[in-house]
Order: structure tokens, then C-alpha cells, then sequence
């Protein structure tokens, strides 16, 4: 029995009790291949990659039934269980990361004197809402190319461009040498094979130096960082010029601008309302803004794509894709999806939005800065 283990050797190596090996041969989590002579249970070298597996996994958190699951999967051999590991570990360090961040930020606040607001102080617990919903995003969440040329036109001759708040990098360049940050381990694990490397940070603290990148960009995500004004600042530090497509809540009825939300769901401006103003955002980086138009076919599946083709917004899978709908809650959403199918069927809808059938783009209040 020499290439054989002793319970007890094999606990003293693991640090577990021998109880807990019994218990793991008992259940069949971890059963030991061989008995020695006197009838004590005799661990393979097989038999230990086995535990090895069943104590990682266990210390990651899993429960007994799902370590038995994962462990008894005949499709995933001992290198494919190592890179899960590696991956759930790395997942947890860059979470435990993004915390320990926060909390830097909320010390150094509460040492200026600057009182943290309750938002502020969730925001410790990093991009909660995209490591909830991010999961769903890849199923509409793409590159529009009419607004990916605006984007990238905007860039100009940038060679380094920093892309902040990245999610699955939907509009970051290929032809240049891009870093991207995204705070939220879900967002950054959807990222596709061969992508930019990516940051686990938050906008309002990029971990770089003044000035590293020609550009900063940032699509679709100012409207859900904890400090819009600091991150934009941030980027302002760290590049020589700044490009962000976000949203205008300046002018007086801006909610009415889109049928979604005038008629349907009008706690979508319940959801901005702290938001800073196009003008205070623009004046942080010192940019001018241009609007840019959603086409009737967008094909990223933003809150207003789907202007022209309304039937979309009564998916399920096309609303899980847009942050809104979470934030509104589901009474909200339950009574808009309800009412505009109602009004789909009866016609209302129509009549009421008949004059958008024309229309190749739409004005919606998305606006690109640039500085
Ligand atoms: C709607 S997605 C946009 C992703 C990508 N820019 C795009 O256009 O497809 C918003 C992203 O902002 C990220 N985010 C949330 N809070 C952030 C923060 N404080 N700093 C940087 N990014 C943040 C979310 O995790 C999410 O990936």
C-alpha cells in the first residue's frame, strides 16, 4: 500500500478531521479506493485529487449536493475543474478588490469631512446591479454600427484609448491599443476570447497615471456610476481627451421625448433623478455634445432601440438585457408591459404614434460628449 494514503495522513495533509472524511465516504462524496490490511481506509493518489476538488469547491462556498454535482460531472476532468477554480478565485479576489476601493474612497471622504450618502455607501458592494443582471446582456447587447462610427469618429487619431465601464466591450476599437475597466465580474467574464484587456475598477478611481491615454471613452454607463462627476474627472486625468455617449435630462419634458416612457413608464424619470445634467457633465471634462440618433433597426438593444418595433418591449429576454427595468422594479414593469400590449391589440398605439413610421432615426436624448 505504499502509493496509498491513511485517513488519518490524509486529513492531517488537508486539515479537515477524519470525521469529515467518513462522512465524505459515506455520503460518496470521496471514497477511498482501497482498505489496508486491517481494514482501515486507504486513499489513491486519484482518491486525493478527488478530495482536492471536493475542499476547494467547499471553500468557495458550495453546499455538499452542488460540490457532489460538480465533482461527479464525467465531462470535466481534473484540468477543466483547475481553470474553474482558478477562475472563481480570481472572480472573488477582483470582488474583494473593488471593495477594498470603495472602502478607500468612503475613508478618504469621511476624512475630508464629506458626508456619504447612503447610495454611496452601497456603492461598497461594487457594480451589484450588473453582477444581478449582466448575465442576460449578450442575448441583445451588441455593436450598433451607425453609433460605433459616431464613437469612433470622435476618437480621432487616439492611439491608447482607455474604455471605462466596458461591460462586454460592444464599442471598443480593434484597430487601437485599448485598456478597458469594468467593475462587474459577470460583465468582465462575458467578455469574448481575444478582447482588450480589462480592469476590475470603478470610473470614479481608475487606477492609472495623469495623462497614460490619448482617450478616454466611456458608452452607455456614466448613468450608473456612484459619481458620475468624479469618474468623468478621472477621465479627464487620466487621458488628453474624453468622448462619452450618455443622456440629456436638460430640457423641460424630457421624459416625453419617448412613448416608453411618456405613456408607459413614467418612473423611468424617477431613476434619473439624480442624475447630474448634460451641462454639469459636459462642463466637468470641458466638452460640447452633439446628439446622436437611435436608427429604427438598432441592433444594440438600448433602452430606446426598439423606438419603431414596440412589440420588442413585451420580451422578457429583450427587457432583462436593459438596466431600466430592474431599476423601476417589477410592479412597474408588470403594469407598462401590460398596458402596452393592451394598446398593441386595440390599436392605440398605433394611432397615437402613427407619425413614427416614417422615420429612419429618432432623436432620443442620447448625446455624445466630446473633449
Ligand atoms: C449598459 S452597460 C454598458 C457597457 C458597454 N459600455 C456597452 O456600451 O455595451 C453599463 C456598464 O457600466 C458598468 N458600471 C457600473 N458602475 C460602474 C462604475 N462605477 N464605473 C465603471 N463602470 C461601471 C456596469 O458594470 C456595466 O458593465
Amino acid at each position: 500500500m505504499d502509493d496509498h494514503w491513511t485517513v488519518g495522513r490524509v486529513a492531517e495533509l488537508a486539515g479537515v478531521s477524519v470525521r469529515t472524511l467518513h462522512h465524505y465516504d459515506d455520503i460518496g462524496l470521496v471514497r477511498p479506493s482501497a482498505r489496508t490490511a486491517a481494514g482501515y481506509r486507504a486513499y489513491s493518489a486519484d482518491d486525493m485529487e478527488r478530495l482536492r476538488e471536493v475542499l476547494a469547491y467547499r471553500r468557495l462556498g458550495f453546499g455538499l449536493r452542488e460540490v457532489a454535482q460538480l465533482v461527479g460531472d464525467p465531462s470535466t476532468d481534473a484540468a477543466a475543474h483547475l481553470r474553474r477554480l482558478r477562475g472563481l478565485l480570481l472572480e472573488r479576489r477582483d470582488r474583494a478588490d473593488a471593495m477594498v476601493a470603495a472602502i478607500d474612497r468612503e475613508l478618504e471622504a469621511r476624512a475630508k469631512g464629506r458626508k456619504v450618502t447612503p447610495e454611496e455607501q452601497l456603492e461598497v458592494l461594487g457594480a451589484r446591479l450588473y453582477d444581478t443582471i449582466g448575465g442576460a446582456y449578450p442575448a441583445t447587447r451588441r455593436t450598433e454600427p451607425r453609433i460605433a462610427a459616431r464613437i469612433w469618429g470622435a476618437l480621432g487619431d487616439a492611439r491608447t484609448v482607455l474604455n471605462v465601464g466596458a461591460g462586454t466591450g460592444s464599442y471598443e476599437p480593434t484597430d487601437r491599443e485599448v485598456i478597458a475597466v469594468e467593475p462587474s465580474a459577470v460583465m468582465r467574464g462575458q467578455r469574448p476570447a481575444g478582447s482588450a484587456p480589462c480592469v476590475a475598477a470603478a470610473a470614479e478611481s481608475l487606477p492609472f497615471e495623469d495623462g497614460a491615454f490619448d482617450v478616454a471613452m466611456a458608452v452607455s454607463t456614466v448613468h450608473h456610476w456612484g459619481d458620475p462627476i468624479v469618474g468623468l474627472r478621472e477621465m479627464r486625468r487620466v487621458a488628453r481627451r474624453v468622448v462619452v455617449l450618455t443622456f440629456d435630462t436638460d430640457e423641460p419634458g424630457w421624459q416625453d421625448r419617448f412613448w416608453l416612457t411618456r405613456d408607459y413608464l413614467p418612473e423611468f424619470a424617477g431613476v434619473l433623478a439624480e442624475f447630474p445634467s448634460l451641462a454639469a457633465m459636459a462642463d466637468a471634462i470641458g466638452a460640447r455634445a452633439e446628439p446622436v440618433p437611435v436608427p429604427w433597426d438598432c441592433a444594440d438593444g438600448l433602452f430606446e432601440a426598439y423606438w419603431r418595433r414596440p412589440e420588442a418591449y413585451l420580451e422578457e429576454h429583450v427587457r432583462r438585457a436593459m438596466s431600466v427595468w430592474t431599476r423601476v422594479g417589477p410592479k412597474a414593469e408588470r403594469r407598462a408591459v401590460r398596458s402596452l400590449g393592451d394598446d398593441l391589440a386595440s390599436g392605440r398605439w398605433a394611432e397615437r404614434n402613427g407619425d413614427l413610421a416614417d422615420l429612419d432615426a429618432a432623436d432620443l436624448g442620447l448625446r455624445l460628449l466630446m473633449a
